[in-house]
């Protein structure tokens, strides 16, 4: 359960990149997202290192999606990564950042026509093009503007990663990419190759929080049988395969991922293999994790409040958050595992319910946890929140979302200021002025 810089200190508190998590609470109130840097630091430099390892250019773009700030992408941009995004948002948030625009690759299966002149206006380094319309607007932009950009096109090779339904992208029946099976993605490459686009491979993402290596590996053998085609047909080898994000991380103790280096070796033996064996120039491997940067850096802190015992069936514990903070449990059932910050070493236990505050049955952050016996103010850490947790929070019953602190050799950072009611009327324009008493 404790991973990265965690551990319980003197005091029996949970402690992460050496700040005491009650402290944290103290200082920047509940709900707070709290993300250890140096294990960002340290997934970030697995995947980059184990290209080095392997002697193979490649890239390795954070998908932003996962957890979008100025500061985290200050620390991504540190660690040499490159970038993925998949909107203006995203995009307006790593130029405000200080984000090289040559490291990002502009993601989205419908961008728009502002969103497309936005990302040539600001040089992207390349856009990852998702279908003809957007095929179409692109080729016309660049017309006008007399430029040539780089893409990737993105296909869907009709692979399912094991994962859940919700999250899976790479089966044919798809909303993203061209498919490659009904010879969709040929006529996309055809028609690209006769623009003025640079076009410098394919891109395909297969799914999310994957376990083992099985889905990349046929993935990349359906993508070479295609590649091997394309190359008889146009004379066109791509200089970039992207094998896309996916890698899974351990959100419970039944979750069993690889490490980082062990999925980026497997990929890259693949794709030496496919490419020697059908006599393919060796491609860059691109890659983008999201979650297996982020995810488990990230720990939420809750204050507890009321309970609910409900006679011989379950005891509920509400903490001050939930499904405006969190709403993966509610949306993709997903599971978390908690501890009680400041009673970190306790060892009389009960086995309880974690509930949200939201005004919905389904706010359920954690069912039947055993965790040490609760009272009102006490701190509940839940862990492995960093990624998809911020980026989906909303303000359901004008909740106002948390603060993110960043800790790091004992120092605690605000990245992200608490959101204040005022916030959350800032966009709210009424309909007459009310007068003051
Ligand atoms: N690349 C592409 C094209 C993607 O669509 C995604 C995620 C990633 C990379 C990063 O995937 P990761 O390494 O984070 O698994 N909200 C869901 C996850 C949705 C993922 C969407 N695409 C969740 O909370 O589980």
């Amino acid at each position: 359960m404790l991973h990265g810089t965690m551990c319980v200190n003197q005091y029996g508190h949970l402690e992460i990149g050496g700040c005491d998590t009650v402290e944290l609470a103290n200082q920047f109130g509940t709900p707070l997202y709290v993300y250890d840097v140096e294990l960002i630091r340290k997934r970030a430099r697995s995947f980059v290192g184990a290209f080095q390892k392997a002697g193979m250019p490649g890239q390795v773009a954070y998908a932003s999606k996962a957890f979008s700030s100025l500061a985290i992408l200050q620390v991504i941009n540190e660690e040499g990564l490159a970038l993925d995004v998949v909107s203006g948002g995203e995009l307006y948030t790593a130029m405000m950042a200080g984000f090289p625009p040559e490291k990002i690759h502009f993601h989205g299966n419908n961008k728009s026509p502002a969103e497309i002149e936005m990302a040539l206006d600001y040089r992207v380094g390349c856009f990852v093009v998702d279908n003809f319309y957007e095929l179409d607007i692109l080729d016309q932009l660049c017309r006008e503007k007399n430029v040539k950009v780089n893409i990737l096109l993105r296909v869907t090779p009709g692979i399912e990663a094991h994962t859940h339904d919700y999250i899976l992208t790479g089966q044919e029946d798809s909303k993203f990419g061209f498919d490659l099976n009904s010879g969709q993605a040929k006529h996309a490459l055809d028609t690209a190759l006769s623009s003025s686009f640079n076009v410098l491979g394919i891109h395909c993402h297969i799914g999310s929080q994957i376990f083992e290596t099985t889905g990349f590996l046929l993935a990349i053998d359906k993508l070479f049988t295609h590649i091997t085609q394309w190359k008889e047909e146009f004379q066109y080898e791509p200089t970039v395969v992207n094998v896309g994000g996916g890698f899974g991380i351990r959100y419970t103790e039944t979750d069993a991922p690889l490490e980082p280096e062990d999925y980026v070796s497997a990929i890259l033996t693949e794709v030496k293999k496919q490419a020697a064996e059908n006599h393919i120039t060796l491609p860059e491997v691109w890659i983008e994790p999201g979650r297996s940067l982020v995810g488990d850096a990230g720990t939420t802190l809750y204050s507890i409040g009321s309970t609910k015992e409900v006679i011989g069936v379950r005891k509920y514990v509400a903490v001050d958050g939930g499904m405006s903070d969190n709403i993966r449990p509610a949306l993709y059932q997903a599971k978390y595992e908690a501890l009680v910050a400041n009673k970190a070493i306790h060892s009389d236990k009960e086995v309880v319910s974690i509930a949200g505050k939201a005004c919905e049955s389904g706010d359920m952050l954690i069912w039947n946890i055993p965790l040490a016996k609760t009272q009102p103010g006490d701190i509940l850490a839940v862990f492995c929140t960093g990624a998809y947790g911020y980026s989906m929070a909303s303000n359901y019953n004008r909740l106002p979302r948390p603060a993110v602190v960043f800790v790091e050799n004992g120092q605690a950072t605000l990245v992200v200021e608490r959101e204040s009611y005022q916030d959350i009327i800032k966009l709210d324009r009424p309909l007459y002025e009310v007068v003051k008493k």
